[in-house]
């Protein structure tokens, strides 16, 4: 990662900002206190258990190898969104990237989750990733929608692929895009003046 890119501002619709910079080892309390701030709802959803010491060891540790990316944005040291991008080191898929995103309630619909995966489309393009892929459980309207805005197609379904923490199986969604059309997608929207990059 570049750094002299981070840290980066982001405009927040409606007013204020957020600082963006990579995750690095020490942030694993921020991180827990983010994850854990977040609707059980939306936790449901996410495909690791976040609120766990180990989970975030795990996650330290697989940024450090270099098998993930991952950015926080924050304000006065209290994270509001992160996202990731998981990235395969051996075999045949070292081109396709899996992005993950999580913004705080407060901090929703003010276009903090585009603008970091702006950054991250970015930095996964410099990185040499080709195809990007996300995960979505059929019911995540709000993750659904943002991704398809950048251009995100859905190519497959798993049917019944998730159960929840109450048991119930749902099918989940495979969207995919090329790196360089989300990125067409996005100058798009900033050429509409949504805020959030700069
Ligand atoms: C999905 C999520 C990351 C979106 O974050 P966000 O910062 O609110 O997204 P943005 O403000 O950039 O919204 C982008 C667009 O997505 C659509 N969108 C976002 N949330 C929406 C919602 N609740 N309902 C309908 N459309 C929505 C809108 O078109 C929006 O653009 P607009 O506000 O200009 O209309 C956030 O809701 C979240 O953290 N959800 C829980 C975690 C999750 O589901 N993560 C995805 C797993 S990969």
């Amino acid at each position: 990662m570049e750094p002299e890119r981070f840290p980066h501002t982001i405009t927040l619709r409606g007013g204020g900002s957020l600082t963006v910079r990579p995750t690095r080892r020490g942030d694993e309390q921020v991180l827990l206190a983010f994850y854990r701030e977040l609707p059980q709802e939306d936790r449901l959803f996410l495909k690791d258990d976040v609120t766990t010491e180990s989970w975030a060891n795990r996650f330290i540790q697989r940024i450090e190898r270099g098998e993930a990316v991952s950015l926080i944005a924050d304000k006065d040291g209290a994270i509001k969104a992160e996202a990731t991008l998981y990235r395969p080191r051996h075999g045949w898929s070292t081109h396709v990237g899996e992005l993950r995103v999580a913004v705080a309630c407060s901090h929703r619909r003010k276009g903090v989750a585009t603008a970091l995966l702006r950054l991250m489309v970015k930095l996964a393009t410099d990185q040499g990733v080709e195809k990007i892929v996300v995960e979505v459980v059929e019911n995540q309207v709000a993750a659904r929608r943002t991704f398809e805005k950048l251009g995100f197609q859905q190519e497959a379904v798993l049917l019944g692929h998730v159960k929840d923490i109450r048991g119930i199986r749902r099918d989940l969604l495979i969207l995919v895009n090329d790196s360089s059309h989300i990125w067409a997608a996005i100058e798009a929207m900033l050429a509409d003046s949504i805020p959030g990059a700069e």
